[in-house]
């Protein structure tokens, strides 16, 4: 099954590694040259990398880039049953691919985007056969992270997703099904993750390094929320938490940090740039955190609870199933536990508890507990 990808950049040329790994013929096309030269030779080193490691021998490495075509062409298309797009994030732009693509496929081809905020309905309204648009959402490094979000659009037909999934799911990765709204599940239910994190250092509660050890330690997530920020970038986090604080007509619960966009503006991006919430230069001194469990305890359970209030959320609205927003989350961002079944184990009361407590002391909307786990807490 031939496949092909638009846009050679971080995402597509890692899925073109995982298509070609699942021994597809595969079309990347860049209107840039240079992107595929790029994505040529960064295949190449990762490919020797593996070889060295012993995972994949000098002949995988040999076929595997022989089934890549790297091309200007979309033309080259012609054939492909499934096309993923992952360029500019730009709903014109993805207009015009779209069109151009659908009169190169045949009507048989699926057409999917890697859109990360976009909805796939606004994507697929382009095309003069809808039915065959889905999102195929892959999270980065693509031929590392398991999860991959389905989603179809009202256009979608049933057909068209149960012929992606099935080849996504073949292809080893953890897919989980999911509605066309804003932030998918990961992108929409980790935000507390960031969101609290922030406003509990901008009530002076703790600071940053006390934040990501509560989390890391007491919490058992793999990276507290500042170290993770610092890592995917303030810049690209901040643009998230705004395009989808916007895309929920501005609910109040995904409203974005002052204290993010100013180390944005400053230029403080994270790892990327040597500072971020943290000094990454050589010879920093990183700060202390202050170890009391008592505190450390009360920050983890805010934080959780804010996360455990989304995924609950995400339940009610119907975005995906429980297991699905469980597997969501363990695959696709690390966390220890999936966040209902962790909800259990803490107790639903005292999760509903601690967030009616925060609702009746603020008397924000933020903190509003979901109308499902106050239904369940009641039952
Ligand atoms: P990127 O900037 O690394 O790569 C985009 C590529 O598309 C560039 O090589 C560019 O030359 C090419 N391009 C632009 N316009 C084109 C056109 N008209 N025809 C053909 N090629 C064109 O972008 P990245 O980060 O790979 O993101 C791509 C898509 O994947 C976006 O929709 C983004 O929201 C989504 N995404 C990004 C993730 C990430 O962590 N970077 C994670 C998941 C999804």
């Amino acid at each position: 099954m031939k496949i092909g990808i638009l846009g050679a950049g971080t995402m597509g040329s890692g899925i073109a590694q995982v298509a070609a790994q699942n021994e597809h013929e595969t079309i990347l096309v860049d209107v840039s040259q240079e992107a595929l030269n790029k994505a040529e030779d960064d295949l190449n080193k990762i490919l020797n990398r593996l070889v060295e490691k012993d995972r994949i021998s000098s002949d995988d490495k040999i076929n595997i880039q022989g089934r890549i075509t790297y091309t200007t062409d979309m033309a080259d298309f012609k054939g492909c049953s499934l096309v993923i797009e992952a360029i500019v994030e730009k709903l014109e732009v993805k207009h015009k691919v779209f069109s151009k693509m659908e009169s190169i496929v045949s009507t048989e081809c699926i057409l999917a985007s890697n859109t990360s905020s976009l909805s796939i309905a606004s994507i697929g309204s382009a095309l003069k056969n809808p039915d065959r648009i889905l999102g195929i959402h892959f999270f980065n490094p693509a031929p590392l992270m398991p999860l991959v979000e389905i989603i179809p659009a009202v256009q979608t037909s049933e057909k068209t997703l149960k012929t992606a999934k099935n080849l996504i799911d073949s292809w080893g990765k953890s897919t989980v099904v999911c509605k066309d709204t804003p932030g998918f599940i990961v992108n929409r239910v980790a935000r507390p993750f960031y969101g609290e994190a922030l406003r509990i250092y901008e009530e002076g509660i703790a600071d940053f390094a006390t934040i990501d050890w509560a989390m890391t330690e007491l919490g058992d997530f793999r990276m507290g929320p500042f170290t993770l920020m610092d890592y995917i970038g303030n810049d690209v986090n901040y643009a998230v938490t705004e395009s989808v604080f916007a895309a929920f007509y501005y609910d109040p619960r995904f409203k974005p940090s002052f204290t993010q966009r100013r180390h944005s503006e400053a230029g403080y991006l994270g790892r990327k740039s040597g500072r971020g919430y943290f000094d990454y230069g050589e010879g920093a001194i990183q700060p202390e955190p202050n170890k009391d469990p008592i505190l450390g305890q009360k920050i983890l359970d805010r934080i959780l609870a804010m996360l455990i209030n989304e995924a609950f959320d995400a339940v009610f609205m119907q975005v995906a199933s429980s297991e699905d927003i469980d597997k969501a989350m363990t695959k696709g961002v690390n966390y220890p536990k999936g966040l209902l079944v962790w909800a259990d184990e803490i107790g639903l009361k005292k999760v509903f508890n601690q967030l009616e407590t925060l609702f009746y002391e603020y008397g924000e909307d933020r903190y509003r507990p979901n109308p499902l786990l106050r239904r369940k807490v009641n039952s």
